[in-house]
């Protein structure tokens, strides 16, 4: 694999090196079941960049990097200087003289490409408004689990298709030739350079961009998200009447007449009343769901939930393999 990279879109690796980064994962996993240490990254420093929220971005980083032996350093919104008082360029100069590997979750992709290219050291890209592949190797290593490969499965994404989950399953399925269908309403669907990237990255799969709810036919995995991202401002009414057609419910997995088929999520999830939002849009609008039922939901959350572990060992394989030579 290759050495010392950044990891900050999945366009940038080839199919082999996503593989072997999802190979890496289940191993690391492996590991981490026996209670085998692996130290490998023994006395390095990394710093984690959260300009937005996170529980499992954030955790998965913290708990990879010291089982890797790394101390770890959280830099949260708000707390450095980075975007009000300095600008990304000199932030990455200073970061990169101190740590070794650099997290940046945030907003504009441009930030992250940007503290890369002047750090110096490998940067990951915990979550922009356009990607979010270390959830990728997350994912596509659950489904590896769960079906022995990747390869030649179909699998649905279901709702907002413009968003940086939908953009991260479409290319990266198309990289490691999975079909993929983005089931979405017109107004919501990737926008056409995404979809050209994703062309152009194929290496042999069936890609699907719809609004025909009936395309669930057949497909292996059914994926959704959340209906407003991180950082968008949107009436939230005006997503529920384009997206509860399109909410992961008993009618849809119906429609997949697939007995076999498979549920997942990135998470966090809309699935019952127990957040502050649900609460919100439930007294507003009266809708205890969104984007999933709650029945649906628990009918896959060891899956889905295996995803959200996944995070964990896939994301020491990212690091390890940007950080094995030093
Ligand atoms: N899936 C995911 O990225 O979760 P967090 O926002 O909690 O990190
Ligand atoms: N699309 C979601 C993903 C969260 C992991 C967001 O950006 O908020």
């Amino acid at each position: 694999m290759v050495k010392n990279r950044s990891f900050l879109k999945e366009i940038d690796f080839s199919k082999e090196e996503l593989e072997a980064l999802i190979d890496l994962g289940l191993k690391f996993k492996e590991l981490k079941n026996a209670k085998i240490s692996h130290k490998y990254l023994d006395g390095l420093n990394i710093a984690l960049i959260f300009e937005k929220a996170s529980t499992r971005t954030r955790s998965a980083f913290t708990v990879a990097g010291q089982d890797l032996g790394m101390n770890v350093t959280y830099l949260g919104a708000g707390e450095i200087q980075l975007g009000k008082k300095e600008s990304v360029v000199d932030t990455a100069k200073v970061l990169g003289s101190m740590f070794d590997g650099i997290e940046y979750r945030g907003f504009k992709q441009e930030n992250v490409e940007t503290l890369a290219e002047y750090a110096g050291v490998p940067v990951w890209n915990g979550l922009t408004d356009t990607w979010h592949p270390t959830q990728m190797i997350a994912d596509f290593m659950t489904l590896k689990e769960v079906f022995g490969k990747v390869e030649g499965l179909t699998i649905a994404y279901v709702g907002d298709g413009r968003n940086n989950m939908a953009n991260s399953l479409l290319v990266t399925s198309a990289i490691l030739g999975v079909n993929v269908k983005i089931i979405a309403p017109t107004d919501l669907q990737p926008e056409v350079e995404i979809v050209a990237m994703a062309e152009q990255h194929n290496a042999g799969a069936k890609l699907t961009v719809t609004d025909d709810i009936n395309e669930v036919k057949g497909v292996d995995m059914l994926y959704t998200d959340v209906w407003v991202s991180m950082g968008e401002d949107v009436d939230f009414k005006e997503r529920i009447d384009l997206l509860l057609p399109y909410q992961i419910n008993a009618d849809l997995l119906a429609k997949t007449e697939n007995s076999n088929v498979i549920v997942m999520h990135c998470l966090p999830a809309f699935h019952d009343l127990n957040t502050e939002i649900g609460q919100e849009i439930y007294a507003k609008y009266g809708l205890a769901e969104l984007e999933i039922t709650d029945e649906v939901f628990q009918k896959y959350s060891s899956i889905i939930f295996q995803e959200a572990e996944n995070r964990m060992h896939s994301i020491k394989a990212i690091m390890y393999n940007s950080l094995k030579s030093l």
